[in-house]
């Protein structure tokens, strides 16, 4: 009540204190609101620096936004995938907006490193087997497809996967294990161009065969950001343009090595029983050599010593390691996590011990459409004809009607 009689003076006294105190809350809302503003320009430059690190395209940004809640990317990315390069130890990883521009610290995990490198394979396997704890990625990860080149010298159908990976930088990264006398030369514009792993000498049907399959998946774990490997031969070819095989794996719920359990001389009866008690005859299982596995397995691959050693010393040719050891390892360990299929057509029709090639007039739009959509096959639980992504065994004379088909029959 005593305010009511307060003197004018006194009352102006009062509003000006007043005033005085609302300005200056004024000024602390306003340093309040700078620093907001500020740190969302921070947070804003960081991240716009960061996604200048990612290719492209809408694309990229589906599948991005996937990567946050991929139901059907759980699997995948829910398991740890290993880290790659040994940048400066990394004692806690700091929050993205913590991360000053022109940083360097995760440049390694972000950008891939080149191919060639001067580990030894001890070297290699190693630091390919590390495997992050802590799940989510301190920066936005597109999940990338590992193609891995099993290559005896060139790449004599290059020019068709050239024209296969066109437009889809940032989503694949290509490694290419070849003999190391071959003298490798790929033209600069090529996405080919320096992908070559250090490569050692392979005999075909032996276990060198295994070492390099090895390599090859080391050398591909390197890069963070792959999630799905897949194994290639120079003849094979791919049956569907890049967006269906690019969610057809990344989307996939299991991986595809082939595995099954067949009587008879070249299937357990290649079977050694020294391998006992670590490989029963039972668990023992052939497939084909051209898997595609996730990282979790490719992880699980290049770390195995234990079945490695077992194969390397009793699978000798009659038995073929590249045929048995992924079927029967995969099996034990990842029991319901495979398809227990092969992603490659072959053609066995005409028999014998090697698949029949496909030469120049043995090619036809038919043919084509047959491997494509010709079988049924089971695909995260439901029936499907695209069963085959790739085929084998095309030669070189056999590009020429490959790049006039490919338009229209594979939509690349
Ligand atoms: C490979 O080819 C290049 C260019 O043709 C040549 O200069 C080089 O000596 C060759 N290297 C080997 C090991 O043959
Ligand atoms: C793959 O084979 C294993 C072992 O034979 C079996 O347990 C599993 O159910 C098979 N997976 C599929 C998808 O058929």
């Amino acid at each position: 009540m005593k305010n009511k009689q307060l003197p004018h003076e006194e009352k102006q006294q009062l509003m000006a204190a007043v005033n005085l105190l609302s300005i200056q809350g004024y000024l602390h809302n306003l340093i309040i609101y700078f620093l907001f503003f500020g740190s969302g320009l921070v947070i804003g430059i960081t991240l716009s620096s960061y996604l200048k690190e990612i290719p492209s395209g809408s694309q990229r940004k589906r599948f991005s936004d996937d990567i946050v809640q991929p139901s059907s990317l759980s699997i995948s990315i829910s398991s740890p995938p290993p880290l790659p390069l040994p940048p400066p130890p990394q004692p806690c990883p700091q929050p993205l907006q913590q991360i000053p521009a022109g940083r360097s610290g995760l440049k390694e995990y972000i950008e891939p490193p080149i191919a060639m490198h001067d580990m030894n394979e001890e070297e290699l396997r190693w630091r390919a087997s590390m495997v992050p704890r802590i799940r989510e990625f301190p920066f936005r990860r597109v999940p990338k497809i590992a193609f891995m080149f099993l290559a005896k010298g060139n790449l004599p159908l290059a020019p068709l996967w050239e024209r296969f990976f066109s437009g889809h930088q940032g989503l694949y990264s290509i490694y290419v294990h070849s003999q190391p006398r071959f003298n490798w030369s790929m033209p600069e514009d090529s996405v080919f161009y320096g992908r070559r792993i250090p490569s050692k000498a392979v005999e075909w049907g032996k276990f060198s065969m295994i070492e390099a399959e090895k390599r090859l998946v080391a050398n591909a774990l390197l890069d963070i950001s792959n999630q799905r490997f897949i194994l290639l031969s120079e003849s094979c070819i791919p049956l569907f343009n890049f967006e269906t095989v690019y969610d057809y794996l990344v989307y996939s719920h299991t991986t595809f090595v082939e595995s099954y359990d067949l009587l008879g001389p070249v299937g357990r009866g290649r079977y050694n029983k020294r391998m006992m008690p670590h490989v029963t005859l039972e668990q023992w299982r052939k497939g084909a050599q051209w898997f595609e596995v996730d990282r979790e397995m490719a992880v699980e691959v290049i770390s195995d010593l234990k079945y490695h050693a077992l194969f390397k010393r009793y699978c000798k040719p009659a038995c073929y390691s590249d045929e048995h050891y992924l079927p029967t390892m995969i099996t034990m360990k990842f029991p319901t996590r495979n398809a227990n299929r092969t992603l490659h057509w072959v053609d066995w029709s005409k028999g014998g011990p090697h698949p029949a090639k496909f030469l120049r007039l043995d090619l036809t739009v038919e043919m084509l459409n047959r491997m494509r959509t010709g079988t049924e096959c089971v695909y995260n639980g439901k029936p499907t004809n695209v069963c085959y992504l790739f085929a084998r065994k095309f030669t070189a004379s056999a590009l020429d009607r490959l790049l006039r088909f490919a338009p229209k029959v594979m939509n690349f």
